[in-house]
């Protein structure tokens, strides 16, 4: 299998399983995360991992070998197949971790700035280098990245195909963390710190976020009263605000 997917405890993992070609994503490892994702979302996960077999990379990007000699439409499909997955990542019923070792180049860079959180250890090296191939990125780069860090530093970024080292990440908030060793171990902790909440709540929050990030301010702050009401009626709403004036712990259901 192109993809291996493992279950642990509260936490799914999905690891992409080519490291002869650094975990380049081809179509059938494409679709292998899809079906990774379905089983994912029938189960009890609070969180996905994703992550690269290997030390040396965490995905290189899109598989070059299939690249060439496709149809415009095959490229055009091609494109669309990678983007419509990230979108389902980025939309994903639960929150996703990018968990960083070594490259995450092109296509694998694009599947980090889908997932709700990216995590490197001191080696981890990001980039968009297509440019370098004569393309532009396909798999939604040109449209997270400038979101992410804002358009100048995305510009150059993908204007000159450079890598960005993990300091140079974690500054220009490419990253959320550097983990140096025990990358899983640490990352789990970092997941504990959001996935002991409502996972509803956690979801509309990372709604109001994606969705405001593509609105004017004021279309942003209605689509936050909008999702702030619903919580207020949801059971965990109800629950926390008892809790707090009840001096006990809440007990969250996800609902
Ligand atoms: N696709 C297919 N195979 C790849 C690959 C990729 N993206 N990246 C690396 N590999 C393969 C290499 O061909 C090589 O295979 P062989 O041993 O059979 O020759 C193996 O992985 C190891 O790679 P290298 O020998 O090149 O390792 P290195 O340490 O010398 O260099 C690297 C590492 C800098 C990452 C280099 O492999 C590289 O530049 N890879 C291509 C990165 C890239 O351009 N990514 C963008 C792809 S296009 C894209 O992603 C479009 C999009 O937006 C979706």
């Amino acid at each position: 299998m192109a993809v291996q997917l493992e279950f642990d405890n509260d936490f799914a993992f999905i690891t992409l399983n080519r490291p002869e070609a650094l975990n380049a994503l081809n179509f059938q490892t494409l679709k292998d995360i899809g079906l990774a994702l379905d089983h994912i979302e029938a189960s009890s996960a609070r969180a996905v991992f994703f992550k690269g077999a290997g030390d040396k990379a965490f995905c290189a990007g899109a598989d070059i070998s299939e690249l060439r000699g496709r149809t415009a439409i095959e490229e055009l499909d091609g494109s669309l197949l990678g983007q419509s997955l990230f979108n389902r990542i980025e939309n994903f019923k639960v929150p996703s971790l990018a968990l960083v070792q070594g490259y995450a180049l092109g296509g694998g860079c694009e599947l980090a700035l889908a997932c709700t959180f990216r995590i490197g250890t001191d080696k981890a090296r990001f980039g968009l280098p297509e440019v370098k191939l004569g393309l532009v990125p396909g798999y939604g780069g040109t449209q997270r990245l400038p979101r992410l860090i804002g358009p100048a530093k995305a510009l150059e970024i993908m204007m000159t195909g450079r890598m960005v080292d993990a300091h140079e990440a974690l500054q220009i908030g490419l990253i959320n963390r550097i983990f140096p060793s025990n990358l899983v171990e640490a990352s789990i902790e970092f997941a504990q710190g959001f996935s002991k909440f409502s996972l509803t709540t956690t979801r509309l929050i990372r709604e109001a976020v994606r969705r405001g990030m593509d609105s004017s301010l004021n279309q942003g702050l209605r689509i936050e009263a909008d999702l702030s009401t619903i919580t207020y009626r949801s059971f965990d709403g109800q629950e926390g605000l008892s809790a707090f004036s009840e001096k006990r712990p809440p007990v969250f259901k996800d609902r």
